[in-house]
């Protein structure tokens, strides 16, 4: 497919929905796993401009930096510490309005205000990796990020078992 986007104007939801066969689009015969989640990382850092996208994955138990667009982050993340942290033990996503008001927020930098991380899981309930993402503007993520955000994670929970 042509290595572009097709950015829609429009409500955040509107975005997604553009966005979504779009990322369906790029991951498809491609069967690489950092490749895809580096295309996934710039393609959702692309539309919406936000701070940092990335994916933490689960290995060497902890977190373990993977592919994002952003600043420089922290590499490791323990499974006790951060939104990412939470986001693992709880298997559950988490929206951190103000990161200055969630206990343990480990901040990679200072700009970054408000977050959203979504576990990505397997078939067999265990944490594969999350995705972060994070804001330089306070409470910006909501239901709709939560919903549009989950269903690139479908994506990749539908197509990892093929991806090396
Ligand atoms: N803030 C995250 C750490 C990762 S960085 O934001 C890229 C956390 O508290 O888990």
């Amino acid at each position: 497919m042509a290595e572009d986007l097709q950015i829609v104007e429009g409500s955040r939801a509107d975005k997604y929905q553009a966005l979504i066969p779009q990322v369906a689009a790029l991951i498809q015969g491609e069967t690489d796993l950092y490749a895809n989640l580096a295309n996934i990382a710039a393609a959702i850092h692309e539309y919406f401009g936000f701070f940092w996208v990335g994916f933490y994955l689960n290995k060497q138990d902890q977190l373990v930096l993977g592919p994002f667009q952003g600043p420089v982050a922290c590499t490791r993340i323990p499974y006790h510490k951060g939104v990412c942290g939470h986001a693992y033990r709880t298997q559950q996503s988490i929206i951190v309005p103000n990161v200055d008001e969630f206990p343990g927020h480990i901040a990679c930098a200072s700009a970054s205000k408000s977050e959203i991380v979504l576990p990505v899981m397997d078939s067999a309930g265990e944490v594969l990796m999350v995705l972060d993402v994070d804001s330089d503007q306070l409470n910006d993520f909501s239901e709709i990020d939560r919903e549009g955000l989950q269903a690139i994670i479908d994506l990749i929970e539908k197509n990892h078992t093929s991806w090396s």
